[in-house]
């Protein structure tokens, strides 16, 4: 799909990832929607983007606001050709140690908050015979590691959700993808959730080294061209190595997981 024109609607988009994905597309002609909690930060992005940026405060735990954001997209512009589903939280923690209202949040921004919004925007897309819903995941959608436990079935859940719209929506014009980051050098380990729902506050020294949010930002948008049905990022050689395991060798990877240093 070009992109040129069109109007992206961006969840999580007052930073990292998302901040870099609205310049980007911004960069290249569509009109931006930009979603997150930070409004402030929102409206920072929205003066440097100047026209074709409209500011749309969303929290992802809040789906009873929705779809007056939805309506008020579509007041504004008229349609949602791109949404991309980006806003996330990770976790740092061991289940022994996690809290069930931390799962609940990392569920709920994570998957339930995506695939509800998602479901309020997809008959839109279907009326017009058009559009492209792509959803944020990660490795750990593909293979889980310690800490990570509801971060991964939210990222998994994502994968199933995604797969099926997919085989839904295909015949009615519309595309959808999955984003599948490795390391990018973001804050969302600072962000990330310990056990008690406090932020681990953290730089991760695999984010650290991570590609640039706004290298990222230009795969995800070459992706979106050539319609890929997966977008990989960010991969190292141990990742594509777990991810190998993870589709041919399963038993080995989770032995490798025993061991693994995840921080
Ligand atoms: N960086 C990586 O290495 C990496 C790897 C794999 C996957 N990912 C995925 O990439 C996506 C973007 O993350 P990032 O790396 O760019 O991290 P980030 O810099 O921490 O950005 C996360 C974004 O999500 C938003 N967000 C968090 N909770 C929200 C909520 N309840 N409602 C609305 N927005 C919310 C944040 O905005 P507010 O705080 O303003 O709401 C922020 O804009 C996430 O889905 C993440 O899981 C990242």
């Amino acid at each position: 799909m070009t992109v040129n024109n069109r109007v992206v609607w961006i969840t999580g988009a007052s930073s990292g990832i998302g901040e870099a994905l609205a310049y980007e597309f911004h960069k290249k002609g569509a009109r931006v929607v930009i979603s997150a909690r930070n409004k402030e930060k929102l409206d920072q992005i929205s003066q440097s983007l100047g026209e074709n940026c409209y500011v749309l405060p969303l929290d992802m735990m809040e789906r009873n606001s929705f779809g007056e954001a939805l309506e008020s997209v579509l007041q504004k512009w008229g349609r949602i050709d791109i949404l991309i589903n980006n806003a996330g939280i990770s976790q740092r923690s061991l289940v022994a140690d996690t809290d069930i209202t931390v799962v609940e949040k990392i569920m709920m921004t994570n998957y339930v908050g995506p695939a509800g919004l998602t479901g309020l925007v997809i008959p839109h897309m279907i009326e017009r015979n058009e559009g492209y819903c792509l959803f944020v995941s990660s490795v750990a959608g593909k293979f889980a590691t310690p800490l990570r436990s509801s971060y991964a079935a939210s990222k998994m859940a994502l994968q199933g959700f995604t797969d099926s719209l997919r085989a839904e929506v295909h015949h009615q014009g519309i595309r959808v993808s999955l984003i599948v980051p490795g390391f990018v050098k973001t804050a969302i380990s600072l962000n990330a959730l310990e056990g008690k729902g406090n932020q681990h506050g953290l730089m991760d020294p695999n984010q650290e080294r991570g590609i640039s949010a706004e290298q990222a930002a230009k795969i995800i948008v070459k992706g979106i061209e050539k319609e890929k049905r997966e977008i990989y990022l960010g991969m190292v050689a141990k990742t594509r190595f777990a991810l190998f395991l993870s589709r041919y060798i399963p038993s080995l990877l989770a032995v490798v997981m025993r061991k693994a240093k995840v921080t």
